[in-house]
């Protein structure tokens, strides 16, 4: 059979957050969208197959969830030798975020302290507040172009009373797969004070050729008893649209708790026809694809990591093994880190995330999307040489 590889979408017929919003929201027609964590490659055949194929059975009912598909997620996981019974530990919902706020709602109480390793999404910090928990920031450490954990400041964090760590593997914004030795020793800090570990690794099947990906929960039985990882695929596969994604709880106890959360809403049965089809669709027949995605993908991040280095030597891009982020280390431009990402979109029509928001360890950094055409990310290239010759003193 021939190789399936990621193509870019046809994008007459879209209406997407990420482009048309952009675009209508700053009024700029030559924008350059680098923000939104959304890929512009169509969504794989067999996943799209797999929707045409509920439609085309002509029944949008509430669906029974379906043998394959306990039976994709677990064969999903035991690819990175994790092996669980889908069937008792896994329980859907309509969104990471969604699913994370039923963690927090079923092991933490108003007032709570949750660790986060910063810089992360800024949507951590803002659910923890918002959600009247108390967010307590360990930033990584950074150094020569790549991040690594603090230890001693994480074991102080979880030692001042940390309900919950708050993890994410692969770690946006920094496009980090965590290594097992670190996961290890993280999991180790969590046992000695008894903190839960909640992960999103909704960037799990993102990896640069020759990264590993290793599910904290699959490092050891006690472990996944204190862990919710919580996932989808939404990110790698692009299906973010469905709102679909899953939490794993092999411990029967926190399932239970968890499913009570869940039953405080109405969302423990009638989940997304859409979103089971195509986990069994994108585990069980993309693979090649998602292979290819990501040696594009890291070819890109190569590509824009050179250019910066010859061009712009006094910005950098932050080592990554995942994700389809170029984490871009903009300090040197003396800029107000508030101002970074504003001013890119006034001066330049060009719209990153920007790290000023993403916590400790964030300021004076912006987040690019890569997964986009070439063009674009050329295009983009020339604009923030323009923009740092203007601004670098
Ligand atoms: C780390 C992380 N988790 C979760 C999400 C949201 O995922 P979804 O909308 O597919 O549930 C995002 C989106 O950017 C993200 O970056």
């Amino acid at each position: 059979m021939e190789r399936e590889t990621p193509v870019l979408a046809d994008d007459s017929k879209l209406y997407r957050l990420k482009w048309e919003w952009e675009k209508e929201k700053t009024g700029y027609s030559d924008l350059l969208s680098f923000g939104t964590a959304d890929m512009d490659y169509r969504t794989p055949e067999p996943v799209l197959k797999a929707l045409d194929d509920v439609i085309a059975a002509g029944h949008l009912g509430y669906p029974m969830v379906k043998e394959e598909f306990y039976q994709a997620i677990r064969n999903h996981y035991m690819e990175y030798g994790w092996d669980i019974n889908a069937i008792s530990s896994v329980a859907q919902h309509i969104g990471i975020y969604p699913a994370a706020w039923n963690a927090i709602d079923a092991f933490t109480s108003p007032g709570d302290k949750i660790t986060i390793l910063t810089p992360v999404h800024f949507c951590f910090r803002r659910m923890i507040v918002l959600n009247d928990r108390i967010p307590i920031e360990c930033p990584l450490i950074y150094s020569n172009g790549r991040y690594s954990i603090d230890y001693h400041a994480l074991d102080a964090c979880l030692g001042s009373g940390s309900r919950m760590l708050w993890l994410c593997n692969p770690h946006n914004p920094i496009g980090c797969a965590w290594k097992k030795d670190e996961l290890t020793e993280i999991a180790q800090l969590a046992e000695k004070h008894g903190t839960i570990i909640l992960t999103d690794d909704v960037y799990s099947g993102l990896l640069f050729p020759g990264a590993e990906y290793t599910p904290i929960a699959s490092l050891s039985k006690e472990i996944s008893y204190r862990t919710i990882t919580l996932c989808s695929t939404s990110k790698c596969y692009n299906t973010t649209g469905l709102k679909h994604a899953y939490a794993i709880i092999e411990n029967p106890e926190m399932f239970k708790t968890y499913s009570e959360s869940l039953d405080r809403q109405d969302l423990g049965y009638g989940m997304n026809i859409m979103g089971m089809a195509a986990v069994i669709a994108a585990y069980g027949e993309c693979d090649e694809w998602l292979h290819s995605l990501m040696e594009e993908i890291s070819r890109k991040h190569r590509f824009v990591t050179d250019f910066i280095n010859e061009n712009i030597p006094a910005l950098s891009v932050t080592e990554s093994n995942a994700s389809y982020f170029a984490w871009i280390d903009m300090r040197s431009l003396g800029m107000n880190a508030k101002e970074i990402a504003y001013r890119l979109e006034t001066e330049e029509h060009m719209v990153f995330e920007n790290g000023a928001d993403l916590g400790k360890g964030g300021a004076g950094f912006i987040r690019m999307n890569l997964a986009t055409s070439d063009m674009n990310i050329e295009r983009g290239m020339e604009r923030l040489k323009a923009f740092s010759g203007r601004h670098l003193r």
